[in-house]
């Protein structure tokens, strides 16, 4: 069976509304007509209704890059998956390494997290991936199944079919270090494995599993040849259109 790829930009803390409409204005056509992967960008929260107008009716859907888990409350300076579902957003990064690394979330939060999000039917983008320390002690498939066990607790097989994994080493993001595409494939093969122990072996083979950490216009193509990598999620060369357009056409 072939999965669809899905080819993201996570733009992380950039552009502004006036910047994020300028990106869109340029990049839809050089996708036009686009339709062997589902491309998605993800800007930052001020800018999601500007880049969903913009995007309206094109193949380019529009994620959120977090969320909280609550519809509503007192929680100061949050955002609801009821919100973002509002506003038109129909994906969410969820569980990032940076959100990890410097906003406290924990396995358990993204969790929490993804049960809501596929609550109010938003896709989520789930990352997971093990920290430079855990691959030089040969930690990587105890953290990459401690995570995947721990973030689909309670998640339905039927729910599966609509989540995308993304696995994003950490030591691969930002810093120009690309796991090879064998590493990440390896990587994947032991993801989905814990998937289908999960969720069942049709899940398992549904399921989307994404590679992140310095995706470029270089190497897209011989990451995707992979068959067990199903798309990208790309930081740093998604803010630029023409890199970003080179990355969905690898
Ligand atoms: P870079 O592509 O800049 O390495 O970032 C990867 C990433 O974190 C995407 O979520």
């Amino acid at each position: 069976m072939s999965r669809k790829k899905v080819i993201a930009a996570n733009w992380k803390m950039f552009k502004t509304p006036a910047q994020a409409q300028e990106f869109v204005t340029s990049f839809l056509p050089l996708v036009v007509g686009h339709d062997r992967d589902e491309i998605v960008v993800c800007p930052s929260d001020t800018s999601l209704s500007v880049v969903i107008a913009a995007a309206t009716g094109s193949n380019v859907a529009v994620g959120a890059q977090n969320m909280y888990f609550a519809d509503e409350g007192a929680f100061t300076g949050e955002t609801s998956p009821v919100m973002l579902k509002a506003i038109g957003a129909t994906h969410v990064i969820l569980g990032h390494s940076e959100r990890r690394q410097y906003f406290g979330e924990t396995d358990e939060t993204v969790n929490k997290k993804l049960l809501a999000a596929l609550k109010h039917e938003l896709k989520p983008i789930v990352c997971i991936g093990e920290v430079l320390a855990e691959r030089e002690g040969g930690k990587t498939e105890e953290v990459l199944l401690r995570q995947t066990h721990k973030a689909f607790t309670g998640v339905t097989a039927e729910q599966a079919e609509t989540m995308v994994i993304a696995y994003e080493p950490v030591w691969a993001i930002g810093t120009g270090k690309t796991a090879t595409p064998q590493m990440a494939a390896e990587a994947h093969a032991i993801v989905r494995g814990e998937i289908a122990k999960l969720l069942g072996e049709p899940a398992a083979k549904a399921m989307r599993i994404l590679y992140g950490g310095s995706v470029k216009p270089e190497n897209a193509s011989a990451l995707m040849a992979e068959s067990e990598i199903d798309g990208a999620l790309v930081g740093g060369a998604s803010l630029d259109p023409q890199s970003f357009a080179k990355i969905v056409k690898y």
